[in-house]
């Protein structure tokens, strides 16, 4: 008797226990419970990585359809699924281009990747202002960056590249002081063990294949995608997620986000994701998300390399600059997708939208880094607050003329206001309307954005 009431009120007593040893259970009451590390929340920006075999085709349409069918990293899908969206636009380029006989496998031979320059690379995101990096390890297609044994002459050490292309940028990014992480897809459309048994295919392949990617290269962010189709009981991701924060060597660092099941978008896991605004199909682009969250998207329409897209479809440096102020200001990090070619350049206009937006950040990232939501996250069309110690910045979208006035901050005796980037003293007054600031003859005027620092102010 006496035993099984010890047995009883041991069990009852684990989640404390475990609490007190700093272990997640694996579940998602526990799991939720555990903070996003504060390293993410102060990074702001991370560069996302698409490259892969669909960077040989590199296409997708660019008018008349949807979001998402403007993916070039869709290719595969949408070229073999004729009632999906954009199917007859991807079969009519592949069959003048390549040939209805051509298969998509046939194209990672044709990733050589030979122009592939990591140091570049690295060197591209850290003067492009960006402190971590979000590489796609392996996409919807299955094939991985990496040597995976589970992926036996479906990665980059077997076929095209012929080198390990995750580890080699691991190596450079880190020389560079920035964090590492990777994309993994849980799903994969056309593996036949996924499409025949997903439980086999998660326990002898998915499993095995994250813990490989995790042990081998110790990422920052674990950035989990294709969740869709099952319940994250089926892709067993309370157990994964557990292990990989009691027991992998990354468990108190990495950062994770909240796609792990068709159910736990915007609920469970780390921090919440958006793609070009959207969560899923809902419209969440100027939502206050009182949670860590980090909005994705590509500087064009697609976030694999897409050929036929033109300037007209990059975003501007203005507008850039105005989505990563606006997203730091609603709590969120942007994570700003690259598409590199097949032969390993980075295009050139991402190239110089990169490092436009390093420009603001070598002037204004006090502003930005390490910065937490305000009472206020805006006034009107051009202005964004943030907020850290006992500074608020004030960013201004564009020129704002000669002087502004902004409502929000309540100006006391002893109101201090700087404008980042100028030692220029900046002169303001207080009235009814709020707080009135003369541009400092030294300020440039074709800047994307001017970011005021106040201090004394409420
Ligand atoms: C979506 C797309 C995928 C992309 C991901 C990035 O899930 O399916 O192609 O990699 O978003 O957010």
């Amino acid at each position: 008797m006496k035993t099984t009431a010890l047995a009883v009120l041991s069990l009852l007593a684990l989640p404390a226990l475990l609490a007190a040893q700093g272990r997640v259970e694996p579940r998602w009451e526990s799991i939720d419970r555990r903070p996003t590390p504060s390293w993410f929340e102060d990074a702001k920006l991370g560069i996302f990585i698409h490259w892969g075999v669909y960077a040989v085709p590199s296409f997708a349409p660019r008018t008349e359809v949807s979001t998402y069918a403007r993916y070039a990293e869709w290719y595969w899908k949408r070229l073999l699924t004729p009632d999906m969206e954009g199917h007859p636009q991807f079969e009519a380029f592949h069959d003048r281009v390549y040939g209805p006989d051509a298969k998509y496998q046939d194209f990672a031979a044709r990733f050589k990747a030979e122009l592939y320059d990591p140091a570049q690379w690295a060197d591209l995101f850290a003067r492009a202002g960006a402190r971590y990096v979000v590489l796609t390890s392996k996409h919807h297609d299955g094939f991985c960056l990496w040597p995976s044994a589970e992926s036996w002459n479906w990665n980059a050490m077997d076929v095209g590249p012929h080198r390990d292309v995750a580890g080699d940028l691991v190596k450079a990014v880190r020389a560079k002081g920035l964090k590492m992480g990777f994309y993994y897809s849980l799903y994969e459309w056309f593996n036949p063990l996924y499409l025949e048994d997903v439980g086999r295919y998660v326990d002898t392949h998915m499993l095995p294949q994250m813990k490989d990617l995790v042990t081998r290269y110790e990422p920052d962010v674990v950035w989990t995608d294709g969740e869709w189709d099952h319940p994250s009981s089926t892709w067993k991701a309370e157990e994964l997620l557990a292990w990989l924060f009691n027991d992998s060597k990354v468990g108190q660092t990495v950062a994770v986000n909240d796609r792990w099941g068709k159910e736990t978008r915007a609920k469970h896991g780390g921090y919440y994701t958006t793609e070009y605004g959207l969560v899923h199909d809902k419209d969440a682009s100027a939502e206050v998300i009182p949670h860590p969250w980090e909005e994705c998207r590509g500087i064009g329409h697609s976030f694999g390399y897409n050929r036929a897209e033109t300037v007209a479809d990059y975003a501007s440096p203005q507008k850039l600059v105005a989505l990563l102020v606006d997203t730091v200001s609603r709590g969120g990090n942007l994570l700003l997708d690259i598409g590199p070619a097949a032969d390993g350049r980075i295009p050139v206009i991402m190239e110089e939208r990169l490092l436009q937006l390093g420009e603001f950040l070598g002037t204004s990232g006090e502003a930005i880094y390490g910065t937490r939501r305000w009472r206020t996250t805006s006034e009107g069309e051009s202005v964004r607050y943030t907020a850290k110690g006992d500074a608020v910045y004030a960013i201004v979208l564009g020129w704002p003329g000669r002087n502004l006035t902004l409502k929000a901050p309540k100006a006391g005796g002893a109101t201090k206001v700087s404008l980042l980037g100028t030692t220029a003293p900046v002169r303001f007054t207080k009235s009814a309307a709020g707080l009135r600031i003369e541009m400092p003859e030294a300020a440039p005027v074709g800047s994307a954005a001017y970011a005021f620092k106040l201090t004394g102010v409420k």
